[in-house]
């Protein structure tokens, strides 16, 4: 499905509203509705199992949103958490220099892409693409032009040269998107940060921000939580929470938001360990994601071209978004950078006493960071379709249908009698729906013909379908219909539980 259809899919069955919409809406910023929220509490609930229910060696935290101010002061963030903006004169849009000069990229890789298809249809099965894209001399000519272009773009934002980046737009005649004019301003660094003041403190003294990553609430708790649980090296924390960033440029949904959640571990490790436990992390990451049933050709990995200030690797889990590969998850080797420079402006020893090395040192960290809101982007569209099915009466009729895995699934089971006006049929399905309730989110509808109800949890994306019909009166049976294969199957009302709980237990993909 396409991603218009797929944000107003999210809209209609109360997933995802514009924040303050009836005041037009606050860009980048969006609510999630009752279905919404359940499946991100479900992703939450995944995540925080895997991490920190699996592994005896990890601990969960939840530190403020507010922290002291030289938090952000040794982290870098001051300093450092910056990206180029650039402004158009004429259209008055405002963009992210990086972001011009790579989609200039991006549009030389289409035409090597085109170029490759019409080669692939030419040469039928013995075509062979990493040939071509190594031979091919207009292949190798555009793909020189995207590293020039990309190696030029990594040196300027390594450097911070911002006059480096206006020039390269304007050598590579890079034009505004919506109105194709040139006439640019000079590029120039713009903090993500968002900061308030505190009580009545004026001035610098009192300036706090919004955090933009959790990282640092776990950083700052580092001795705290060692101490306190007895975790030895090595030992991780987890976190999910808020994080907020002046994005420029905020399209394209919730995949860049200004307020948004991440899901985050700090892993504290031996100095020189770090490459070990970077691929680990890597390995069990993706693995986290191919057991919800992701396909593998929807995920990559993809080394950093410019690594943040804090980092000496990193690597992006990619998912192929409706709008390409894009970046899922990041992981990074943050060497000893963030404790390192809390113990420095704090003076407070941030250090671990190894037992089996006889030594203090300050630990290595490698860290696992996921948008949670991302991630929902990634299950949204992978799971909606629109499928051709058959209809009660014999006929076909298309379907919207959520096939989301059963445990991120918003409501487990629904609870339908066949029909409303039948007092014997809604008393019994009342029952029913009352003895499940306990054990999962349910729903209960009588409104509408059987097939309309049966759509409608097709789309919110609910694995299992109850229907109390005359036969249940007689036997205690019901029909069992499932969400996928569309089959019904018929079985007590002691055995729904059984069948439903058992597809949506956590422990099927941990
Ligand atoms: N602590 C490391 C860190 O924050 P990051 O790559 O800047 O690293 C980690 O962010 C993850 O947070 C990203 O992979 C992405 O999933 C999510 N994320 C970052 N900025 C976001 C935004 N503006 N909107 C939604 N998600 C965002």
């Amino acid at each position: 499905m396409d991603f218009k259809n797929l944000i107003s899919h999210c809209k209609e069955y109360g997933f995802i509203y514009q924040s303050s919409e009836i005041y037009d809406g606050l860009s980048a910023v969006y609510d999630y509705g009752p279905y919404g929220s359940e499946l991100k509490n479900n992703i939450k609930q995944y995540w925080w199992k895997s991490m920190v229910q699996m592994h005896e060696n990890i601990v969960g935290i939840d530190a403020a949103i507010f922290m002291h101010p030289k938090t952000w002061k040794a982290s870098g963030h001051v300093d450092a958490f910056n990206d180029p903006l650039v402004d158009n004169k004429d259209s008055k849009k405002r963009y992210r220099a990086d972001q011009l000069i790579e989609e200039y990229a991006e549009k030389i890789e289409a035409k090597i892409q085109k170029e490759v298809e019409k080669a692939k249809e030419k040469f039928g099965d013995s075509f062979d693409e990493a040939m071509y894209r190594q031979t091919n001399p207009r292949c190798l000519e555009r793909q020189a032009e995207i590293d020039k272009v990309l190696g030029d773009l990594a040196e300027a934002m390594k450097t911070s040269d911002m006059a480096g980046l206006g020039q390269l737009i304007a050598d590579l005649n890079i034009t505004d998107p919506e109105s194709g004019s040139k006439n640019w301003t000079e590029v120039r660094q713009f903090n993500l940060m968002f900061n308030t003041q505190l009580g009545n403190i004026a001035g610098e003294e009192g300036k706090l921000y919004l955090r933009p990553e959790t990282a640092q609430g776990i950083f700052v708790n580092f001795l705290n939580v060692q101490k306190s649980t007895r975790q030895k090296i090595p030992f991780g924390i987890a976190q999910i929470g808020k994080a907020f960033r002046n994005e420029i440029v905020a399209r394209q949904f919730i995949f860049r938001m200004r307020e948004f959640e991440q899901m985050e571990m700090q892993f504290f490790i031996r100095p020189g360990e770090e490459m070990k436990w970077y691929e680990y992390w890597k390995e069990t990451r993706l693995k986290w994601h191919l057991a919800l049933g992701t396909p593998a050709e929807k995920l990559r990995f993809h080394d950093h071209d410019n690594l943040a200030h804090y980092a000496n690797a990193a690597v992006d889990i990619q998912f192929d978004f409706p709008f390409g590969f894009r970046e899922l998850e990041g992981i990074h080797s943050r060497t000893d950078f963030d404790l390192s420079q809390h113990q420095a402006l704090s003076g407070k020893k941030l250090q671990y006493f190894d037992p089996e090395l006889n030594e203090n040192y300050v630990p290595f960290v490698v860290e696992t960071s996921i948008g949670c809101d991302r991630m929902f982007l990634a299950m949204m569209s992978q799971a909606l379709k629109q499928e051709t099915v058959p209809d009660a009466d014999g006929k076909e009729s298309t379907r919207d249908v959520l096939k989301l895995h059963p445990c991120l699934a918003p409501v487990k089971v629904a609870v339908l009698p066949l029909l409303k006006n039948k007092e014997e049929l809604t008393k019994a399905a009342g029952e029913v729906f009352n003895k499940l309730k306990t054990k999962f989110l349910c729903q209960y509808d009588e409104k509408d013909a059987i097939g309309r109800r049966y759509r409608r949890q097709d789309a919110i994306g609910t694995p299992y379908c109850v229907t109390i019909d005359f036969e249940t009166l007689e036997n205690n049976t019901v029909t069992l219909r499932d969400r996928d294969t569309l089959e019904q199957i018929r079985i007590g009302i002691d055995e729904i539980a059984g069948i439903v709980g058992e597809k949506i237990d956590f422990s099927n993909i941990l």
